[in-house]
């Protein structure tokens, strides 16, 4: 550049510089930039890509929540059908982790584990127990799948996203739950539902807000909906209600939600059409009444007195109950809550399953109740542990946005998410291609299963329900250990379906055994 051309680029750039320092300077809202102006900014441009830095460049294998970066390099592995395995041992501090838990194997179980690590990838590892059946639900089913879609509405997640999820869905035989925000035409691409109902009542409300039966009814007949859950809180955000802001109201999510578009949506934090466990009971014999199909609540855990009342009136009268229960620890995800919410309010997954299963089990409802839980349980090993503890189902939220996609960027909240997953804009969706992502997912799912399965095989069983508490132990550090019905006090024989349960399961199960395992038994015959 010439020397009369330089200098006035060097003074523009200089005058620019200035005029930023001056209003760093004057400003008050910012104490770095008013104490170090200009080059605080440099603070505010390294915290936006901090998680990005730390993610790639400084994590160890084992750091960075909620998922660390060996838990999604397994999940992400999977989801593309790559080698998922780890050589040289493990790298977690087992020894000096207190909680840490591990599964006991068998050494001459019942079952005969696999020998190929590929062996039966695409394993059909159907629930325990078929909803609905013990109230003689029109329509109760056994799921074809243990690992199902936990609930994530269509405007917390893109179309994109759900339309990949209910694709992903179908390719894998489960289920995906529609989340609080109604069923949206992204639902409608071949994958089971279970329609969540929200204190909003988005999908299936009048124009005045109020929930609606008929409408509810033009929905689930809408669908391939197998079955209602009312949702009455979630672990990462109990007891609160939610905001979609006017401005992310579009006109599909505004007529999927049945809410004027363009203006914020609120969601109440209670629901209108019962206000305790006796006219909730109510709520859901007529639901089921009305349409045939089981219906289920999904609850964090907090306060016991809400559960001690809801059990005692279900073993009273054994004309009204539940037919499911879905637990969602307070470790669970959500596209937006209070830090104060997600990070301290309801108990974590394992505890609060396990008060709540223990109130069901003392009154004998246990094995009458289909029991699924959430909170990263789509890690083979918190799954373990759920099935251990009586969930017969678990349901995978995050780790389901992992598999199409889903970087860990934690900008659910902004609309800028990196990946299209949890996001309203349309630049960034169109990069989330449905048709792939709905492959991923559905590797993620199947792998899963093959990894449980594998692991009840391990223990002596022919499917994950019927592992028993006997077969975990908690880690109390380097030299003691606590049988899992010790932790939670759990009396024998609870966290099992029923025997007949029991029965029938081993007997599908047993259809569809892979071979192997050993080599041929030596010739004793010979010389
Ligand atoms: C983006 C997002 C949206 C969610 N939306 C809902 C919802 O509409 N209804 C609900 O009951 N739970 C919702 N959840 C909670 C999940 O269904 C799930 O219970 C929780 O994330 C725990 O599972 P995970 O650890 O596998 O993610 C949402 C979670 C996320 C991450
Ligand atoms: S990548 Fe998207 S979906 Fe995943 S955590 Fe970040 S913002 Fe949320």
């Amino acid at each position: 550049m010439k020397r009369a051309m330089r200098v006035p680029v060097l003074a523009a750039a200089f005058s620019a510089v200035a005029a930023v320092a001056v209003r760093d300077l004057l400003q008050k809202e910012h104490t770095i930039l008013r104490n170090f102006p200009v080059i605080g900014h440099a603070r505010y441009a390294i915290e936006a890509i901090g998680p990005e830095l730390r993610q790639y460049i400084v994590a160890g294998n084992n750091e960075e929540r909620p998922f660390t970066r060996d838990q999604r390099r397994w999940v992400y592995a999977s989801a593309k059908k790559q080698n998922n395995y780890f050589g040289f041992g493990t790298d977690n501090d087992i020894e000096y982790t207190p909680g840490y838990p591990v599964i006991k194997h068998r050494t001459f179980g019942a079952t005969i584990p696999p020998s190929s690590p590929r062996a039966g990838h695409e394993v059909w590892l159907p629930c325990g127990k078929v909803i609905g059946a013990a109230r003689g639900r029109r329509n109760s089913f056994r799921p074809d799948s243990v690992v199902n879609i936990s609930a994530m509405s269509f405007g917390s997640l893109s179309g994109a996203a759900v339309q990949a999820l209910n694709r992903g869905a179908a390719l894998a035989d489960c289920l995906q739950n529609t989340g609080e925000g109604g069923l949206s035409p992204y639902h409608h691409n071949g994958g089971e539902l279970v329609f969540q109902i929200g204190t909003a009542y988005f999908g299936c409300r009048d124009e005045k807000g109020r929930f609606s039966l008929d409408r509810l009814k033009q929905v689930v007949e809408s669908a391939p909906v197998r079955a209602l859950e009312i949702k009455l809180s979630q672990g990462a955000k109990p007891g609160l209600g939610g905001l979609l802001p006017g401005a992310k109201v579009s006109a599909e999510i505004a007529a999927t939600r049945g809410i004027t578009p363009g203006r914020d949506c609120v969601s109440p934090s209670r629901h209108a059409e019962f206000s305790d466990p006796d006219s909730l009971l109510d709520w859901a014999e007529l639901l089921a009444a009305e349409t045939g199909l089981p219906v289920g609540m999904k609850s964090a855990v907090g306060d016991m007195e809400f559960w001690e009342q809801l059990t005692s009136l279900m073993a009273d009268d054994p004309g009204r109950g539940l037919d499911f229960v879905t637990i969602d620890g307070g470790e669970g995800g959500t596209g937006a809550a209070p830090l104060i919410f997600t990070d301290t309010v309801s108990l974590p997954f394992q505890v609060g399953f396990a008060r709540v299963y223990k109130m069901f089990a003392a009154k004998d409802l246990h094995e009458r109740v289909a029991f699924i839980g959430a909170g990263k349980l789509g890690l083979p090993d918190n799954a373990i542990v759920a099935f251990a503890l009586g969930c017969d189902m678990v349901n995978v939220g995050r780790e389901a946005m992992l598999a199409i996609g889903c970087v860990q960027a934690q900008k659910c909240h902004t609309d800028t998410c990196p990946v299209g997953v949890a996001t309203q804009n349309a630049w960034l969706t169109r990069g989330l291609d449905p048709a792939r992502k709905s492959v991923r997912v559905a590797n993620y799912i199947k792998t899963l299963r093959r990894d449980l399965m594998k692991v009840a095989e391990a223990c002596g069983v022919e499917h994950p329900g019927l592992i028993t508490t006997d077969s975990v132990e908690i880690l109390d550090g380097r030299t003691a250990a606590t049988p899992l019905d010790r932790v939670h006090g759990y009396a024998p024989g609870w966290g099992l379906p029923s025997a007949d349960d029991r029965k029938a399961l081993a007997e599908l199960m047993s259809q569809t055994a892979p071979q192997g395992g050993a080599a041929p038994a030596s010739d004793t015959t010979a010389g």
